[in-house]
């Protein structure tokens, strides 16, 4: 596994993510195409960033009854992206369609599970969504039970990756949002740390967005979070 950033593109339009995507003259990052992106443009903005050469995760976070998400899964099976994901609480039945869905179409798409999304705190998560376990031990169970439907990694907060490896072993894919620089914003986001963190813990990939697109020099910061996480060294 490369140990990449992929640059959350959560633009509205396709000329913005386009003309961001423009700054980047001697990197092609890896790109995260989210609902904001693909709902105002369709798999039409995939095609366009991937014929330029960029890696693709698709995070669409199916989550559905088992039928919906299989038949989704095989259209989206066909844009020919490097990642997709569906939520965990969707349960092991509709990963496991997921996962048939991908294996028909002979897509070699990496199937992720979100586990809890890193703007829940342990708190929402027990007194609103009535899980009563620590967050921890709710990560490291949905990773257990996402391997064992059929997928090949999870998305989780840097700060459970060591538990996600524990449960799963280091072939299992973590893939990390909730990533700041060491002076930087939080955001919406609650369980964070840098990329140098992510990378001591074991994150495979880190996700970053507003870090990097509304930096003053989006290259800049695309290449800090790069050299920090492929370094492991804190800035
Ligand atoms: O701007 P920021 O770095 O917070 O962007 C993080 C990205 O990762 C967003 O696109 C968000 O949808 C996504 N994400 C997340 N937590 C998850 C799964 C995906 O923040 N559990």
């Amino acid at each position: 596994m490369n140990h990449e950033v992929i640059v959350a593109c959560d633009f509205s339009s396709a000329e913005e993510t386009l003309q961001f995507l423009d700054l980047f003259r001697d990197e092609k990052p890896f790109v995260k195409i989210g609902m904001e992106l693909y709902y105002s443009n369709g798999p039409e903005i995939v095609r366009q960033i991937k014929a330029r050469g960029h890696k693709i995760f698709l995070d669409l976070k199916l989550h559905d009854i088992p039928n919906t998400v299989y038949r989704t899964m095989r259209n989206l099976a066909r844009l020919d992206v490097d990642m997709v994901n569906v939520h965990a609480a969707g349960s092991s039945e509709m990963m496991r369609a997921a996962r048939r869905a991908l294996d028909e179409q002979g897509s070699q798409a990496i199937l992720l599970a979100v586990t809890q999304l890193t703007s829940t705190t342990e708190e929402a998560m027990q007194q609103e969504l009535w899980i009563d376990h620590p967050m921890a031990d709710t990560v490291r169970h949905y990773a257990a039970v996402s391997q064992g439907a059929g997928c090949h990694g999870v998305v989780c907060s840097p700060l459970e990756v060591t538990d996600v490896v524990h449960e799963c072993g280091a072939g299992f894919v973590t893939v990390t949002p909730g990533v700041r620089f060491a002076e930087g914003d939080k955001g919406d986001q609650k369980r964070v740390t840098t990329p140098a963190g992510a990378r001591k813990l074991g994150s495979h990939y880190i996700v970053m967005g507003r870090p990097i697109t509304t930096a003053a020099d989006p290259v800049a910061a695309y290449r800090r979070a790069m050299e920090e996480f492929q370094g492991g060294m804190e800035a």
